[in-house]
């Protein structure tokens, strides 16, 4: 992690992480999935005038064009030149067989000439109802955004949702290897194995739900009268101890762990208190404490939205790999695996 300086304005403390295509990627990003058309131009307004560096979209989010009215308008009036801001959008599960002109569709909802960051959402295909169907091979589209990359419409391509099996298959034939792999990651579901085997491998993880996503319940088929992370008794106690809010707790464990996060925020004052994780630091037992927590959940599993009995994804280990429930897969101890060479 690059550190932009601890003063100044706070889009000048935005910690940056180089990817191994060099490109230098801003770690706090504002997420945008569940905002509502109606909020979403304001909230990407509010948080670039706040000092936020990195947008977090997708064509699934169902909101790209008011983005980019905000972009449009934010590049207009001088708040940020086009070269000083991040935007990550991710193709679609109903466009892996039209990679090229879904990734076009997405540069002109955005109004945008170039993407930062294009990620395959889901290792899944699926049709214009997102029914999972089978559709070409995983590899065979990952090929398609390599040739965005080519193309200049895509500076830095990646996956996202990708367990370590099918990373390892990725990998071995991929020209370029993925800069990303955006995957959730929390207090609640750390997961470490998948964070591990793309260090080792050079390709940059991006942990998404931070706050273990709780406005997503319903849409998710979850449970309401769930833990979540913002009010983990821990977390409480370490932000008390800080003066600082929770959230602002959460995300600097992400930053300090080396990952990159996006949060969702509409609220400007969520947004304002957000951009303040960069103003402090966890001390080391803190970190620990946040680490070793026993609880798991995975907020995002997709077993609404994929699983199919008789679909091409029958079970959360179809999509997860043996990663669903805890991040590591059955039988594999942490520290043999650490030290073994499976990696
Ligand atoms: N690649 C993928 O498949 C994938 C999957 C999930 C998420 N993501 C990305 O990651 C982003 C974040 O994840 P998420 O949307 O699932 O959820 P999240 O960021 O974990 O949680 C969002 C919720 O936290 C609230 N919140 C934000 N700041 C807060 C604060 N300071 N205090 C109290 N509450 C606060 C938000 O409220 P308000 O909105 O009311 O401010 C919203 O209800 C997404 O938006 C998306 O960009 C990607």
């Amino acid at each position: 992690m690059t550190e932009a300086g601890g003063r100044g304005a706070p889009h000048e403390k935005q910690p940056k992480i180089k990817l191994n295509n060099g490109k230098e990627m801003p770690m706090l990003a504002l997420g945008t999935w569940k905002s509502e058309a109606g909020e979403v131009e304001r909230a990407v307004q509010d948080a670039v005038r706040l000092g936020v560096r990195h947008i977090d979209t997708a064509e699934m989010y169902d909101n790209q064009d008011e983005i980019g009215s905000a972009l449009e308008r934010l590049f207009s009036e001088g708040v940020v030149r086009r070269q000083d801001l991040w935007v990550t959008s991710k193709l679609h599960n109903k466009n892996h067989a039209r990679v090229r002109e879904a990734c076009q569709d997405t540069l002109k909802q955005l109004r945008l000439d170039y993407l930062d960051a294009y990620l395959m959402h889901w290792p899944i295909a699926t049709d214009d109802d997102l029914n999972p169907i089978p559709g070409p091979p995983i590899e065979e589209v990952y090929h398609k955004m390599e040739e965005l990359m080519d193309a200049g419409l895509a500076k830095s391509i990646g996956v996202s949702n990708f367990s370590v099996k099918k990373l390892r298959s990725l990998l071995k034939e991929a020209r370029i290897k993925p800069q990303i792999n955006q995957i959730e990651g929390h207090i609640y579901f750390r997961n470490e194995y998948n964070i591990h085997y793309c260090n080792v491998h050079g390709i940059h993880v991006t942990a998404y739900s931070p706050f273990g996503s709780p406005d997503s319940a319903s849409m998710s088929g979850r449970k309401v009268d769930i833990s979540y992370p913002l009010h983990d008794p821990m977390v409480i106690k370490i932000a008390e101890k800080h003066n600082k809010h929770p959230a602002q707790v959460l995300l600097r464990w992400e930053l300090q762990r080396g990952v990159s996060t996006a949060f969702k925020a509409v609220s400007p004052e969520h947004i304002q208190s957000n951009l303040e994780a960069l103003d402090f630091e966890l001390p080391q037992d803190d970190m620990r404490a946040l680490t070793t927590i026993a609880y798991t959940m995975r907020f995002v599993d997709g077993a609404k939205w994929w699983v199919r009995e008789n679909g091409p994804i029958k079970s959360l280990t179809d999509l997860w790999d043996g990663e669903e429930l805890t991040g590591w897969p059955p039988g594999v101890s942490t520290y043999a695996w650490l030290s073994s060479d499976k990696l």
